[in-house]
């Protein structure tokens, strides 16, 4: 059997990703049970110098076509349009998609998991929360059983890279980011990154997976780490502090203040040095999951990049390939009950 693959994207995540289809094809094979074919790759231009591993015979600029003849597509373009739409056309056409595109399920993933559901078809998107660190499953399937009270961590790469790199060598914020932008870390818009979008959006994410509900970006309460100087880096390291961005997402009682609810937040925060979230380095992230019955986990892992990225990504691509040749899909998400999502600010 052969399975049809799509890629929508061919940048930092997009190459990492062609590169593990190509090299790993027969293990991967193996693994799904189908050969899986890349037949096409979606970019903006043609003319763009790419890397010796993409087949150039691959690359198009229009989409839509490659979308209606693939079985499983992948987005990694980023951005919400055309890449909710391209979604959209190829779960309505019955093919299983993969993305790692965070922007666009923050702001909307309730229309994708509800169009998914109705086609019953796979939406996966490891990739789209901490890079390669196993999450999303994690909370939306190992802990389907149990009640996650809070998610707690560093999410975002290019932030803890540029907060680890003023620590560090004392380097400017735009210096570090412009390094973070070098090394594949940041957002197409650094600003993304640095004013917490990104955050804000893997922290929606998180929350209404783990509370079954739904949390857009915009109802996350967000402080970025732009107005953070190399002088209030060294005064926290002086006094026994490091500082990380944080997303916090927490589900809260009902008490006679406020209701049953959700406390969604992403901002810098002053963790002492001591603590494990003190010593993530460089690009990792790190999360602490905790839940009634399994108490707490903790995540760690490479946060960003393309090739740590790819890796979930791939994965993702084999689990999907495996319900093409045997049946079967992901959980269903569109069935949330709606819980407030409270406005308390970083309180
Ligand atoms: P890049 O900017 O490096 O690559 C984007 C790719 O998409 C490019 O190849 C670009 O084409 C193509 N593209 C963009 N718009 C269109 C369009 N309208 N039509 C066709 N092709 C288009 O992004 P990344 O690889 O860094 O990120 C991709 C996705 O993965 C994003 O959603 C990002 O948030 C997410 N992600 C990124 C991580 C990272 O560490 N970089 C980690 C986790 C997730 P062209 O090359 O011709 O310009
Ligand atoms: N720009 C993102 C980050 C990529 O730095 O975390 C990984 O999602």
């Amino acid at each position: 059997m052969t399975v049809r693959v799509g890629v929508l994207g061919c940048g930092v995540v997009g190459t990492e990703v062609i590169r593990l289809l190509t090299t790993q094809a027969a293990d991967l094979e193996a693994r799904a049970g189908a050969r899986l074919e890349l037949v096409g790759v979606a970019v903006r231009s043609l003319e763009t110098p790419r890397d010796p591993v993409v087949d150039r015979a691959l690359l198009t600029t229009d989409a839509e076509a490659l979308v209606d003849r693939a079985d499983v597509v992948v987005e990694l373009m980023g951005g919400l349009e055309p890449a909710r739409s391209l979604l959209l056309r190829a779960i309505e056409r019955g093919a299983a998609v993969v993305t790692a595109n965070k922007a666009l399920l923050g702001a909307d993933g309730p229309t994708l998991y509800a169009a998914a559901d109705a086609a019953g078809v796979d939406l996966y998107f490891e990739a789209a929360v901490a890079g390669a660190i196993p999450l999303v499953r994690p909370v939306r399937e190992s802990l389907a059983g149990d009640a996650v009270t809070r998610v707690l961590g560093i999410v975002n790469g290019t932030t803890n890279y540029v907060l680890d790199q003023m620590a560090t060598t004392g380097a400017d914020l735009d210096v570090a980011v412009k390094q973070a932008q070098e090394l594949g870390y940041a957002e197409a818009d650094p600003t993304a990154d640095v004013a917490g979008f990104d955050a804000a959006a893997k922290a929606a994410i998180l929350a209404s997976l783990a509370f079954h509900t739904r949390v857009s970006v915009d109802q996350v309460h967000r402080e970025g780490i732009g107005a953070v100087t190399a002088e209030d880096v060294a005064w926290a390291a002086e006094t026994g502090y490091v500082i990380k961005l944080l997303a916090v997402a927490e589900r809260v009682a009902a008490t006679a203040d406020h209701p049953q609810g959700v406390v969604v937040r992403v901002h810098p925060a002053l963790v002492p040095s001591g603590h494990p979230l003190a010593g993530v380095r460089q690009a990792f992230n790190a999360v602490f999951v905790e839940a009634d019955a399994a108490g707490e986990l903790m995540f760690y892992g490479r946060g960003a990049g393309g090739r740590p990225t790819a890796s979930a990504v791939l994965g993702d691509v084999v689990t999907v390939a495996r319900h093409r040749v045997r049946g079967g899909r992901g959980p269903i998400e569109s069935r949330y009950a709606d819980l407030p999502v409270l406005d308390v600010g970083a309180a």
